[in-house]
């Protein structure tokens, strides 16, 4: 399966900063063409940085969306919108989204299904908190959020679809999960995606992991088996630690 390195720049860079970030990353990832690359910076500096890597193999990706196409919505903005500036894909269900703004395994079903109809690609963020995991409840947890955020959700649009892990007591912590922890929680993801879907379609949707990836430990998370991408968040910020990251595996 070809990698997917993507880039979640969260709540970081001015319009000018990032694109200034997006600049130096063409020039570190010139010649890269085997793996997919994806930057995600805040909506304000979406269309500039567009027009930064145009024609480049960077992909433009948005950190979260709206279910309506338009309306009464304040603050809101739609899967046309996203699709109207550059974007391919957008980040759905941060559990940063689910602990701050409410996100719930319904409303990330409504965002999927809306990115879906637009022909928006979807990130979908799942993972479990530490104490969830200390008392073994994990796999549940991220079973529901799967079953739960793919509701009604065709094989055939499914092709848009890519899932990253991120358990939450590896997010900004420097705790990356064990090349050994995230591969049992890929393994068991993939086999959820098989029963809500198929096997097939499992088998061909990339999981990604994120959570403190950083330059030195890339390559042995992406040596697991069905981990098949990062998704990066500090690390991402700086353009050289990024691109080592890209090319780091
Ligand atoms: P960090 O790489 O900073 O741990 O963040 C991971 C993340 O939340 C990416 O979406």
């Amino acid at each position: 399966m070809r990698p997917f390195i993507a880039a979640n720049w969260k709540l970081h860079k001015t319009v000018e900063e990032s694109v200034e970030t997006a600049a130096r990353l063409k020039i570190i990832i010139e010649g890269v063409n085997d793996r997919d690359i994806l930057v995600c910076p805040p909506f304000t500096a979406l269309e500039e940085i567009y027009h930064v890597i145009e024609g480049t193999n960077i992909m433009l990706g948005a950190q979260d969306v709206f279910w309506e196409e338009e309306g009464a919505f304040t603050g809101e903005v739609s899967p046309e919108m996203l699709k109207n500036v550059g974007c391919e894909y957008v980040i759905i269900g941060h559990s940063e989204r689910r602990k701050y703004f409410n996100e719930t395994d319904e409303t990330v079903n409504k965002k999927i299904r809306a990115s879906f109809a637009d022909e928006l690609k979807v990130i979908l963020c799942v993972g479990e908190t530490e104490e969830m995991r200390d008392q073994a409840k994990h796999r549940d947890f991220v079973e529901k959020e799967l079953e739960d955020g793919l509701k009604n959700i065709s094989s055939s649009d499914a092709k848009m679809l890519a899932v990253a892990y991120e358990p939450i007591w590896a997010i900004g912590t420097g705790q990356t999960a064990t090349p050994e922890q995230a591969q049992e929680m890929h393994a068991f993801i993939r086999d959820r995606l098989s029963v809500i879907f198929d096997q097939k379609t499992a088998d061909s949707i990339r999981i990604l992991y994120g959570g403190s990836v950083k330059p030195d430990n890339v390559k042995e998370l992406m040596s697991q088996k069905d981990i098949n991408g990062a998704l990066v968040g500090g690390a991402s910020l700086d353009a050289e630690s990024f691109g080592k990251i890209i090319k780091g595996f």
